[in-house]
């Protein structure tokens, strides 16, 4: 794995449009990030460019595969688990991504030694400051607010190779679902979340030797939660990949969970790993709160899940803001299977149409997908893409208009403006002569 190498001392200064960087003093520096000025030190190693990554938020947008992905988990969350009719799981995906080091790895047990902390790793804003290296970085302050079953979704940051499977921001979903013991064992008293010899008013003497169960939980209580957690998590990846995907269990290590699993889907010939799991740690619980309660975590990558099931190549395609790409998951079935169909290289080129309708149609009654044959039929192949961009009625004449842009390509070469002009120009010719359109 290549990695970065960036000077401790480094100074950042540099203006972008909406982050700005500015050197207080030499080899200090300060970092504003969203109009807020972080202190710099000998850990900062942020960069304007990841920075620039910051508002993206491909996971809500609409016509980005990662935002497919994303609501046909949520609906598979909300569809699974309802309390008394509405959804049990509640989401949040717009949380800030700039994080304390404490909950990025104190609050979830992470050692300071620990490799994931390492400063070749992670972006650094200041020692105590970084952009969330995973999204499990929201898990204590959202159990501290009384919640008990959520999806955290959103963007993280890691520093490492860039090449068509590793991008230094990528998007995950992150989970709790915890239950009191009437919950996990309805109408049986008799059965205990937590072994009778453990010492609730003492948590930290909880620990991790036995493989099956932390030391403060029953052997039925881990069972229970295990086959649920499984169970929830093949069901999801049955409802996105389809019954008959392979799958296998493999046992991890996570310093947040115990014991931890992690699930791989045979893909392409090969295991690929798309999800980590286990059961929370009961000191992270008590720590936030909550000391009744048993709790099972998950977090996957929704790059993978998207490349895998749409068949996308190369990750950067996700920050793709070509329209060759955009389109084919534009207004889709959350459900269709789509299979990603590569776009040319070469550059693109927009032309727009507009015309008059004449008196015998009117914006509502004009047969877009006519119109489309239409252009392919006189365009052929270059034509990659034609959409309706306008529509409106003039108040006074009460004329119908419409415009529609229509993208240019050619699969082998750069097409000239002036051959595509010509092209366009014969199309104008064609829609005149078949519908009595008069162009704007
Ligand atoms: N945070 C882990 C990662 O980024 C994934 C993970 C594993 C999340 C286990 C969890 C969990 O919530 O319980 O690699």
């Amino acid at each position: 794995m290549t990695r970065i190498l960036i000077k401790t001392n480094r100074i950042i200064s540099a203006v972008l449009s909406k982050y700005k960087f500015s050197t207080a003093a030499k080899s200090v520096a300060s970092v504003q990030i969203k109009g807020k000025e972080f202190v710099a030190d000998d850990y900062t190693n942020v960069t304007p460019k990841i920075i620039s990554y910051l508002d993206k938020n491909l996971h809500l947008q609409k016509n980005n595969p990662l935002s497919i992905v994303r609501q046909r988990i949520v609906n598979y969350f909300y569809s699974s688990f309802t309390h008394r009719g509405h959804p049990a799981f509640s989401v949040y995906d717009n949380l800030p991504p700039i994080v304390t080091t404490k909950q990025n790895f104190e609050d979830l047990l992470i050692p300071a030694d620990h490799p994931s902390r390492a400063k070749s790793d992670c972006y650094y804003i200041n020692r105590d400051t970084l952009l969330r290296a995973h999204m499990t970085a929201h898990q204590s302050e959202l159990l501290r607010s009384g919640l008990d079953n959520f999806l955290m979704i959103g963007d993280v940051y890691r520093r490492d190779e860039i090449d068509s499977t590793h991008f230094p921001v990528f998007h995950q979903v992150d989970a709790v679902r915890s239950q009191r013991q009437e919950e996990l064992f309805p109408d049986k008293p008799e059965l205990q979340i937590f072994e009778p010899t453990f010492d609730k008013t003492n948590p930290h003497t909880n620990h991790i030797n036995d493989p099956m169960k932390q030391s403060c939980h029953t052997l039925e209580a881990t069972k229970l939660m295990e086959t649920q957690l499984k169970t929830h998590l093949i069901g999801l990846t049955q409802a996105l990949f389809g019954e008959d995907i392979k799958y296998r269990w493999v046992d991890a290590y996570f310093p947040f969970t115990h014991p931890s699993w992690e699930l791989e889907i045979f893909y392409e010939n090969d295991w690929m790993e798309v999800l980590g799991c286990g059961i929370v740690r009961n000191e992270i619980l008590v720590n936030a709160g909550p000391s009744n309660t048993i709790a099972y975590a998950f977090g996957l990558g929704l790059e993978r899940l998207a490349m895998a099931l749409y068949k996308i190549p190369d990750i950067r395609l996700m920050w793709s803001t070509d329209s060759g790409f955009l389109t084919q998951f534009e207004n889709v079935d959350l459900n269709a299977s789509i299979t990603y169909k590569p776009v040319s290289s070469y550059p693109q080129c927009t032309n727009d149409m507009s015309f008059w309708l004449p008196p015998t149609y009117t914006i509502d009654t004009f047969i877009s997908n006519d119109f489309y044959d239409l252009v392919r039929d006189i365009g052929g192949d270059i034509i990659e893409q034609v959409k309706l961009k306008d529509k409106f009625v003039h108040p006074k004449s009460k004329k119908h208009s419409l415009c529609y842009s229509i993208v240019y390509r050619h699969l082998e070469r750069t097409l000239t403006q002036t051959e595509v002009n010509q092209v366009h120009k014969e199309i104008e010719k064609a829609v005149v002569d078949a519908y009595g359109v008069v162009i704007r």
